[in-house]
Formats: structure tokens, C-alpha cells, sequence
């Protein structure tokens, strides 16, 4: 009885093992190319450098995917937000197709960056700043397993990240394993993603643009810096709100000209930041929620690059951004762009935090928000 119980045991867990290697060898892709490069270095004498010999700082490592039958005219530029690497789209941490492989299906060319000074970007020791690491608690908390801390009212409604989001599970180890020290400075980050990225948009342009979360200010600033060169910016839950932090204290003052650390063109000029005028704006202010809402004074400058580049701000129902964004749409909004705002509840898409496109839904995201999107601006 013993004996026949414990093969029973062994044959179950052989099958188990069965399924869960064929279910990762069966993966199906997108028949493509890859191709690798970097861009954007500059070289410099160090101290511990030899003489007359530099080193490079400031590139940036791109992956180009080319699927086998290309059908769009544009290529998709996806740059991930903080803490995290280009591997953000390629395949999800439980081995699903990930936004990479979706959109190469649907005919376009990818190009996948690691932001500067991160992942396979080199950083540069006593050239690059401070970086920092975002712990375990802070991914549970903020990202994966949202509705076990509760630090927001939405975070109850998180249902979509595979697995529990804490460590110990093997996907979110994969995951948090996944996630890189990241440079401390968001206006340093900005100043050498304008450099690096303006020179890829100035070699591969045009192109459709997707950020996310930290890289959404890269969107506005490298929208303002190549306007012809971008043909829309579908921002998933930028940085935000306006002028300050929300909702994790302290609510320190930041992005001094609206939605960016460093300058993009206002028309008429801001000479500083105070010139924007910050004020609240009543109806989308919660102190208990931690946020407080900013628009300009009106007249409100105008951010005169973006006015041509259709923007779709993408938030999901259970993230902590969905207490900001509609005010990061409204700033967007009242400064002259062109922006739509989709909050995923209201498609009928529920359930999502921070990371949605590597969630359970993540591809239907992917085809009835962001592909629809793509069909309805760019390729009408
Ligand atoms: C570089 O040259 C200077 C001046 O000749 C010398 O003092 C220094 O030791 C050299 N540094 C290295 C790393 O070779
Ligand atoms: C998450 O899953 C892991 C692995 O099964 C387990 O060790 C851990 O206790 C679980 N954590 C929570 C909070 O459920
Ligand atoms: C602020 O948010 C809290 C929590 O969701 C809510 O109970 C309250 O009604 C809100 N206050 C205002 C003025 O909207």
C-alpha cells in the first residue's frame, strides 16, 4: 500500500515536472532577426585612466528585433521605466510572450534600449552618479503584490500578476532578480537619455514611441527634442503628477518644469521654472490620498513640440497611478498636446497594477488598448 502510494506520488510529480518543462519548451514566438548595438558614448580621461587612452560613458545598449515578414512602416521604441532593463518586454517572468514578441507578430520592427548607466549600459565608475536599488518589499509593495499592502485604496482590486509577487515565489524571483541598480538622479537619467536616445531617434526615426512609468518624462522631452522624428508617445502610467511626488511620503517638490526634470520648449519661453505658475487644481487634489494636483496659471504655456504627436496616456485599475494620471492628462492637456487617456477599468480591463504588460492580460493590453491605438493615429 506504502510502496504503490509513493510511485502514485512520483508519477504525479513526474507528470507535473512533464507539464511545466513542455509548457516552457513549447513557447511560440516570432520567427526574427536580432541584432545589437550601442550608441551615444563619449569618451573621457579618467584618473585611473592611462595616458593618452580614454574611456566611453553614456551609451546606450539598443536590441533590434526585425521579424521575418515586416508589414508597418514604423518601428516600436520601447524604453523601460526605473529600476528595470529593456528585458521588460521581451518574454514575462513566468516565460509568456512578452510586448516584444506581440508587436513583431503584428509586423514591426523593435527596438528595446537599456537606459543609460544600467543593465548592459555601462556605468561608469567616478563618471556616472549615485545609483540606487529598489529592495523586494518596495517591487511587492508597489508593483506585484499590491493588494497585500494596501498602501493606496485601488491596490485591493490587483488580480493580474501571476503568482503571489513576493519573494519566495519563483516568478517573482525571476522577476525581482530581473531588476538593476539604477542612477539616483532623474535630471541626470534625462540629460543622458536625451543625448543617447536623440542620437538612436536621429538614426532609426521615425519611430512609435512606448514608456513607461520613469521613462514616461522621456517621451515628453524626446518628443520636444525630435518632434518629427516621433509619430505618437503611448506613455503607460508616466512619472507623475505635475511639479511634486504623490502618495508615497514625503510629496517632495520635482519635474520643476511640469513633467520634467530638465527643459523642453514652452511657448511662450520660460526663462526658470517659476515663470509655469503652478496652481492646485481643486477636483483632482486628495490630501487622504496623498496627492496634490497642479496645472498652470492660464494663460497656460504651451509645450509647442508636442502639439503634433498624438499621445495616449495608459493607466491601469489598481496601480497607484490611478490616483494622478488624469492630472499628468490634464497638465498634458492644457499645455497644448494632443493626448487621450485610457484607464483600463473602463475598457473593461481589470485588475492591473504598475507592470501590466508582463501581467496575466498583458497581451490583451497589448492588442485592444496600445495596437488599436497604433491603428486608429498612426496608420489611419
Ligand atoms: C600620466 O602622466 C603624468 C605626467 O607625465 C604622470 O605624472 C602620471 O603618473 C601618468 N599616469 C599614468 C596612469 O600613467
Ligand atoms: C508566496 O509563495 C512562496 C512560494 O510558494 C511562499 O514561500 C510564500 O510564503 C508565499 N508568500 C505569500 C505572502 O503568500
Ligand atoms: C479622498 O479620497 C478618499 C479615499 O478614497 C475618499 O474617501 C474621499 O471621499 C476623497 N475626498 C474627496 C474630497 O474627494
Amino acid at each position: 500500500m506504502f510502496t504503490s502510494l509513493s510511485v502514485v506520488c512520483i508519477l504525479t510529480l513526474l507528470q507535473l515536472s512533464t507539464t511545466c518543462i513542455s509548457s516552457h519548451t513549447q513557447l511560440q514566438g516570432t520567427l526574427h532577426r536580432r541584432n545589437y548595438f550601442y550608441i551615444g558614448e563619449q569618451y573621457v580621461n579618467t584618473p585611473g585612466t592611462n595616458n593618452g587612452s580614454e574611456i566611453a560613458f553614456g551609451q546606450i545598449y539598443v536590441e533590434h528585433l526585425v521579424p521575418a515578414t515586416v508589414t508597418q512602416s514604423l518601428p516600436v521604441l520601447m524604453i523601460h521605466g526605473h529600476g528595470m532593463t529593456g528585458t521588460n518586454f521581451l518574454n514575462t517572468p513566468d516565460g509568456r510572450l512578452g510586448w516584444a514578441d506581440y508587436f513583431m507578430n503584428q509586423g514591426f520592427e523593435i527596438y528595446i534600449v537599456d537606459q543609460p548607466s544600467r543593465g548592459r549600459s555601462a556605468w561608469q565608475m567616478g563618471v556616472d552618479g549615485d545609483q540606487s536599488d529598489f529592495d523586494a518589499t518596495y517591487i511587492s509593495s508597489h508593483f506585484t503584490a499590491v493588494e497585500k499592502f494596501n498602501l493606496w485604496p485601488q491596490a485591493a482590486l490587483h488580480t493580474q500578476w501571476p503568482g503571489n509577487g513576493t519573494a519566495g515565489d519563483p516568478i517573482f524571483d525571476n522577476f525581482y532578480a530581473s531588476t538593476m541598480p539604477s542612477l539616483v538622479s532623474d535630471k541626470e537619467s534625462s540629460i543622458k537619455v536625451k543625448k543617447a536616445i536623440g542620437k538612436l531617434l536621429d538614426d532609426i526615426g521615425p519611430v512609435i514611441l512606448l514608456t513607461h512609468s520613469q521613462s514616461g518624462q522621456y517621451g515628453w522631452i524626446l518628443g520636444d527634442f525630435r518632434p518629427s522624428l516621433i509619430k505618437t508617445i503611448i506613455a503607460l502610467e508616466p512619472i507623475g503628477p505635475p511639479f511634486i511626488n504623490a502618495v508615497f511620503p514625503p510629496l517632495t517638490p520635482a519635474r520643476p518644469f511640469g513633467l520634467t526634470e530638465i527643459p523642453v520648449t514652452y511657448s511662450p519661453p520660460v526663462s526658470s521654472s517659476c515663470d509655469l505658475k503652478p496652481e492646485i487644481v481643486p477636483a483632482l487634489t486628495n490630501a487622504s490620498l496623498g496627492t496634490t494636483c497642479f496645472r498652470q496659471a492660464a494663460p497656460a504655456r504651451q509645450l509647442v513640440n508636442l502639439k503634433e504627436i498624438p499621445t495616449l496616456v495608459v493607466t491601469s485599475e489598481s496601480s497607484y497611478h490611478a490616483i494622478y494620471d488624469s492630472c499628468t492628462v490634464e497638465y498634458l492637456a492644457q499645455a497644448g498636446v494632443p493626448v487621450t487617456h485610457v484607464e483600463l477599468a473602463d475598457v473593461g480591463i481589470k485588475g492591473n497594477a504598475h507592470m501590466m504588460f508582463m501581467e496575466k492580460n498583458g497581451l490583451e493590453i497589448a492588442e485592444k488598448v496600445v495596437l488599436e491605438w497604433i491603428q486608429n493615429t498612426v496608420n489611419k
